[in-house]
């Protein structure tokens, strides 16, 4: 069995439907054991409680310290860390740690709204005002340079002129929810 750490900031939309998703799937081999937050006010924290998931919550300083994030992912025998929706910059000694077994999900088609401060709402507001006819998610290996890791896997929706920053929210949120834990589950088994 894969063990999995999620880090993550925000919401945890994702970090839930990846939970789930391994629960249901028991032939993946695979299983969330840790979610690492960075923001003891993020709806995730309560999320990976309430399913009874191991939840930690480290300031920016504690993440950027092996003596204290090695030990944490150590003692819950993590093989792999998926990032959803986590805002800080991955230390490059957990990179070197993991070569090759982090991964990130991207709200846009990268290398298109990638890059410093598109994160979030700010990537759908920029999709909008570029007039932009599609977008979608990019799931990639994370490497030091932000967003330029190796791409796994891109899925597109198209937009209309009329869709809002919220309507491409939505559209991206779909579609996450479609692909991202079995494209997790892929990359795991390689
Ligand atoms: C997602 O859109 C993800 O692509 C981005 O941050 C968002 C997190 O959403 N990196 P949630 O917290 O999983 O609901």
């Amino acid at each position: 069995m894969k063990r999995i750490a999620i880090f993550a900031s925000g919401n945890g939309s994702n970090a839930e439907n990846i939970i789930r998703y391994f629960r249901r799937h028991n032939d993946t081999c695979a299983e969330v054991v840790l979610v690492v937050s960075n923001n003891p006010e993020a709806k995730v924290v309560q999320r990976g409680k309430a399913l009874g998931v191991d939840t930690a919550v480290m300031s920016r300083q504690e993440i950027n310290d092996p003596g204290k994030i090695l030990p944490l992912l150590q003692n819950h025998a993590v093989d792999f860390i998926v990032l959803a929706g986590f805002l800080l910059m991955v230390p490059a000694f957990l990179i070197a740690r993991f070569n090759q077994r982090i991964i990130n999900i991207h709200p846009s088609l990268l290398p298109r709204f990638g890059g410093k401060g598109m994160f979030g709402s700010h990537v759908h507001r920029a999709v909008v005002e570029a007039g932009a006819s599609e977008t979608g998610i990019t799931i990639h290996h994370v490497s030091e340079k932000y967003d330029e890791g190796q791409i796994i896997f891109q899925a597109s929706t198209p937009l209309s002129p009329a869709d809002t920053p919220a309507d491409v929210e939505r559209k991206v949120h779909e579609l996450e929810r479609l692909h991202f834990p079995r494209i997790i589950a892929e990359a795991i088994s390689r």
